[in-house]
């Protein structure tokens, strides 16, 4: 049977981490996967997520099974995070399980819609998250793309998507991303956010918010803004979130599948449902980084600390927009840049051929996706001269 296995090509982003790890070069930058680091280039673990870690050690009572929903106390925390005091909460309509990272969260949803309408297809932006295409696939949905990104004017191409989602069929969902866009760092704003919402309704289709970045962008609330404006506006949609970046928990894999129904017991159909769709995938999802999750959320102490840190991180990477934009006008630059300090989150895109970064891979060490996204984080005041007197010198 495994005779007839092909070698397939590394993962474009995990693939770069290997590489990066390999390399000897002191100089190396890793600006490929979307991973916080602070100045020194460490990601180090949250002091929130020490305390509450150390809390689980003394106080956990049973490492028993949760069931396939996971622990209803994140569940119930992940919600209000994300859409506040939102009606959907008191009006009994949303239900949600916790999941193997955002990624799990996707392919429940994936699994989801496909239980709904076998052979849907979802549309997602182009770009989207590198990933995005493959977990709907192997879910066994068909991916189509919407225009997204401009990238002559590195800006967003909001008419081509509007037009776009008005020709959608109602059948069919579509993905956006709540905030931070994952590869171009171009969000809605909140007019963008209306009309597309109101299209939302008026077509029908199933609205799929991706938030794996909230307190990334402008904060927890501001970032939630178009997801609770979604909800707001339609009656049905799908929300996926991860808590790897926010809450630094990248290798535990927590995140959130919530589902609105249109009732309360449409809700609970549903519940069942997303259910099924776990217990046949992965049975249950792990238990650690949500019982950290739900400890930082259920101290306002801890809570207050937490968002003290997300804070430093969001301040830094923004920082770090400006450093390279300023650095790289320093070291002779002269091509306009600036668009890198209006958009928001961890990415951009650097707008250099695929040549162009191989070179900056090859010549200098520095590892950014084939797109041209950068992680910004990777950035520091110590790597950023470096950083830009070689892409100065590939230009
Ligand atoms: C990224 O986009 O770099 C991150 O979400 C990490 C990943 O899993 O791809």
């Amino acid at each position: 049977m495994f005779t007839k296995l092909t070698q397939l090509p590394p993962d474009p982003i995990l693939g770069l981490s290997v590489k990066f790890k390999a390399d000897i070069n002191a100089n190396k930058i890793d600006l490929g996967a979307g991973i916080y680091k602070d100045e020194n280039g460490n990601t180090p673990v949250l002091s929130c997520v020490k305390t509450a870690e150390k809390f689980r050690l003394e106080n956990e009572k049973s490492k028993a099974y949760l069931g396939s929903a996971g622990s209803a106390l994140f569940n119930e925390k992940m919600t209000s995070l994300m859409l506040g005091d939102h009606k959907v909460i008191s009006e009994n309509r949303i239900r949600t399980v916790s999941t193997p990272g955002g990624t799990g969260a996707l392919r429940t949803a994936g699994e989801f819609i496909k239980s709904c309408t076998p052979g849907a297809t979802i549309w997602v932006s182009n770009p989207t998250w590198a990933n995005h295409q493959g977990v709907f696939a192997a879910a066994g949905l068909t991916v189509k793309t919407y225009p997204y990104y401009d990238y002559e004017n590195k800006t967003l191409d909001f008419e081509g998507m509007l037009e776009a989602l008005k020709q959608v069929s109602k059948d069919d969902a579509v993905l956006l991303h709540a905030c931070c866009h994952n590869p171009s760092g171009m969000d809605l704003n909140a007019e963008q956010w209306q009309q597309v919402a109101d299209v939302a309704k008026h077509v029908g289709f199933m609205p799929v918010v991706d938030m794996a970045y909230q307190g990334f962008g402008q904060d927890l609330d501001a970032d939630a803004f178009g997801l609770r404006l979604m909800a707001d506006t339609v009656e049905q949609m799908i929300i996926c979130s991860s808590c790897s970046k926010n809450f630094g928990l990248y290798r535990e894999r927590i995140g959130a599948c919530s589902i609105i129904g249109k009732s309360s017991i449409a809700a609970e159909i549903i519940n069942s449902v997303l259910l099924s769709v776990v217990r046949v995938n992965y049975s249950m999802p792990p238990a650690h980084g949500a019982a950290i999750v739900e400890t930082i959320l259920s101290s306002a102490e801890l809570t207050t600390q937490w968002h003290g840190e997300l804070k430093e991180m969001r301040d830094r990477i923004n920082g770090m927009r400006q450093l390279l934009v300023d650095q790289l006008a320093v070291n002779g630059v002269t091509r306009d840049f600036s668009f890198i300090t209006t958009q928001n989150g961890m990415f951009s895109f650097l707008g250099i051929d695929k040549e162009q970064v191989q070179r900056l891979q090859d010549e200098y060490s520095i590892y950014i996706v084939g797109s041209s996204r950068i992680s910004l984080a990777g950035i520091s005041p110590d790597n950023v001269n470096y950083l830009t007197q070689s892409i100065a010198k590939v230009l």
